[in-house]
C-alpha cells in the first residue's frame, strides 16, 4: 500500500465506496429523529444550505488531499510539515474510537436479522434488548461478557477483516458495488410497502409539516449542520484515503456532487418510510407520535420491533428488510473506517495492505470487547458521544487549519480542477472554508461539548477523561516510533 499504489479499477468503484462510507446507520435511525425534532418540514431549508454551505465545500477538501498527495493523514501532514505528523495521528485516533464500537452495533443488528423472521425477540423488546441481548443487568458489569454480542462482534470483525485485507478492488470495490444497490432496492420495497400502510400519510405529514419559528433557530441550524457532518462521514479521513486511490483522471467534483446527492436522497426517502411506520402505529394503536419517535438503538432495536409486532404478515416482510438494510448500510461504512486507519500505518511503517488491515482489526477487535460486556451499552454510548460531538469535530476544525489555513487550499485547487467538466472551485471556495466553515464548525463544537461536559455523571466522566488521555497518548506513540518507509 505505501508504495502507492493501489487504484479503484473504475471510477464506479470509488463511488460506491463513498456512498457506501455515507450512507450508514446515521441515515436510517439518525436522520428522521433529527428532521422531526428540529422543525419538521423547515429542516429542509437549513438541511439543504448546510450541504451546499458546508458539507461539499468540506468533501472537497478532504477529497483534493488526498487527491494530490495520494497518502493517507499523517503522510500528508508530514509532507506539509514534518513537526506535524502528531496531527494526523491525532486526527486518525477518534476514528479508530469510532471502529472499536460500531462494529458492535451492527453485530446487535446481527442478532436482530434471524429474529426478526419469526419475531423471536418476543412481547416486549424492550426487556429483549436490555435484559437478554446486552444483559445490561447482570451484576458482573465490567468483567461479565454477554456472550450472544461476544459471537455477533466475533463474526463481524471477521466479515470486516475478510473484506477489507483483501486487493482493494476484490474487497472494499466488490463488496459496495454489490451491497450499496442491495441496500437501494431493499430500502425503496420498504419504503413503498410502508407508505401503503394505514395511518402512513399522518406520520408522513407529522415529518413533512414545517414549523417556519424553526428557521430562526440557531440550534436548528447547528443541528443542521451536524447532521451533515456526521452523514458525509467528514472528519474521519476516510474520503481523503478513498480519493488517495483515485487515477489522475477522475472529476474530483462531480464525484463529490454524486456521493453528497445520493447520500441526501437516501436519507430523505428513508425518513419518510420510517415515519409512514410511526404513523402507522400511532393511528392503528391511538399513541402519540411524539411517544414513538426515537432514535439510534431505541428506534431500531426496541420501537421497530414493537410496531413489527403488531404489523401482522408484512411484519415478517419489513421487519427481515429492515434489518437487512441496517446490516448492508453499517458494513459497509464500518469498512470505510478501516482504511484511513490501514493506509496511515502501511505508509508509515511499509506494510502490506493486508498486514495493516490485520494490525487495525486486530487492535479494534481488542478494544471492542469491552461493548460485549454487561455495561457494554452505555460505554458505547459514551464512546460516540466523545468520538463525536468532541473528537470528529475537532478533526474538520483541524483540517481546516492544517489544509487551508497552513498549506493553503489555492495549492489544492489545481489538482481539484484539473479534470473538472462542470465545476471549477475558486477563491469563493477558499474564502468559505477558510472563515465561514471554521466558525460554524467550531460553534458546533462548543455546543456538542457543553452538552457532553453537562452530563456529568461518574461514569461518563471517567470513561471521558481515559479517552482523552488515549487521545492525547495513542498519537504520541506512534508519531515516536520509527519510521521503515524511505519515503516517509
Ligand atoms: N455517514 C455515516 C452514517 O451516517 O452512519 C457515518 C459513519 C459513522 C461512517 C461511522 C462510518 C462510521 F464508521
Amino acid at each position: 500500500m505505501s508504495e502507492n499504489k493501489q487504484k479503484w479499477d473504475s471510477n464506479l468503484s470509488f463511488l460506491f465506496a463513498m456512498i457506501g462510507s455515507a450512507v450508514g446507520l446515521g441515515n436510517i435511525w439518525r436522520y428522521p429523529y433529527v428532521a422531526y425534532t428540529n422543525g419538521g418540514g423547515s429542516f429542509l431549508i437549513p438541511y439543504i444550505v448546510s450541504i451546499i454551505c458546508m458539507g461539499i465545500p468540506l468533501l472537497f477538501v478532504e477529497y483534493g488531499a488526498g487527491f494530490k498527495f495520494k497518502a493517507g493523514m499523517s503522510k500528508i501532514v508530514r509532507e506539509i510539515n514534518k513537526k506535524y505528523e502528531y496531527l494526523g495521528w491525532f486526527i486518525l485516533t477518534p476514528t479508530f474510537f469510532i471502529l472499536t464500537y460500531y462494529c458492535c452495533v451492527v453485530a446487535w443488528d446481527l442478532i436482530y436479522l434471524p429474529l426478526s423472521f419469526t419475531k423471536g425477540w418476543g412481547a416486549s423488546p424492550d426487556n429483549f434488548f436490555t435484559n437478554i441481548v446486552l444483559d445490561a443487568g447482570n451484576p458482573g458489569g465490567l468483567f461479565h461478557i454477554a456472550i450472544l454480542v461476544l459471537c455477533a462482534v466475533v463474526i463481524v470483525w471477521f466479515i470486516l477483516w475478510f473484506i477489507s485485507h483483501r486487493n482493494l478492488n476484490e474487497g472494499v470495490g466488490k463488496f459496495n458495488k454489490i451491497f450499496i444497490p442491495l441496500l437501494f432496492v431493499m430500502m425503496i420495497i420498504i419504503v413503498l410497502s410502508a407508505i401503503t400502510l394505514p395511518g402512513a400519510s399522518i406520520g408522513i405529514a407529522k415529518l413533512l409539516t414545517p414549523n417556519l419559528s424553526a428557521i430562526f433557530d440557531l440550534n436548528i441550524w447547528l443541528a443542521a449542520f451536524g447532521q451533515i457532518l456526521f452523514s458525509l462521514s467528514v472528519g474521519m479521513s476516510i474520503a481523503l484515503a478513498y480519493a488517495s486511490y483515485l487515477d489522475d483522471k477522475t472529476d474530483l467534483p462531480k464525484n463529490a456532487l454524486t456521493v453528497a446527492i445520493a447520500n441526501s436522497l437516501f436519507e430523505i426517502f428513508t425518513a419518510i418510510g420510517v415515519f409512514a411506520i410511526l404513523g402507522y402505529m400511532s393511528t392503528t394503536h391511538n399513541i402519540p407520535i411524539d411517544q414513538l419517535v426515537s432514535q439510534g438503538t431505541g428506534l431500531a432495536f426496541v420501537v421497530f420491533p414493537q410496531i413489527f409486532n403488531v404489523m401482522g404478515t408484512l411484519g415478517y416482510i419489513i421487519g427481515p428488510l429492515f434489518f437487512f438494510c441496517l446490516l448492508f448500510a453499517g458494513l459497509t461504512s464500518n469498512i470505510s473506517v478501516i482504511e484511513p486507519l490501514a493506509l496511515a500505518i502501511s505508509d508509515k511503517f511499509a506494510l502490506s495492505r493486508s498486514k495493516a488491515v490485520t494490525i487495525v482489526c486486530g487492535a479494534g477487535f481488542i478494544i471492542s470487547l469491552i461493548y460485549t460486556t454487561s455495561m457494554g451499552g452505555d460505554l458505547l454510548g459514551i464512546v460516540d458521544t466523545f468520538a463525536n460531538n468532541f473528537g470528529v469535530v475537532f478533526n474538520v476544525i483541524l483540517e481546516i487549519i492544517i489544509f487551508a489555513w497552513i498549506y493553503g487550499l489555492e495549492n489544492i485547487i489545481p489538482s481539484i480542477n484539473k479534470n473538472a467538466k462542470f465545476l471549477k472551485l475558486g477563491h469563493k471556495w477558499t474564502i468559505l472554508v477558510k472563515y465561514v466553515i471554521l466558525v460554524i464548525v467550531l460553534c458546533i463544537w462548543i455546543s456538542g461539548i457543553v452538552t457532553t461536559l453537562l452530563s456529568g455523571e461518574t461514569l461518563t466522566v471517567t470513561v471521558e477523561l481515559i479517552l482523552f488521555i488515549a487521545l492525547i497518548g495513542i498519537p504520541a506513540v506512534l508519531t515516536k516510533l520509527p519510521a521503515r518507509n524511505d519515503d516517509y
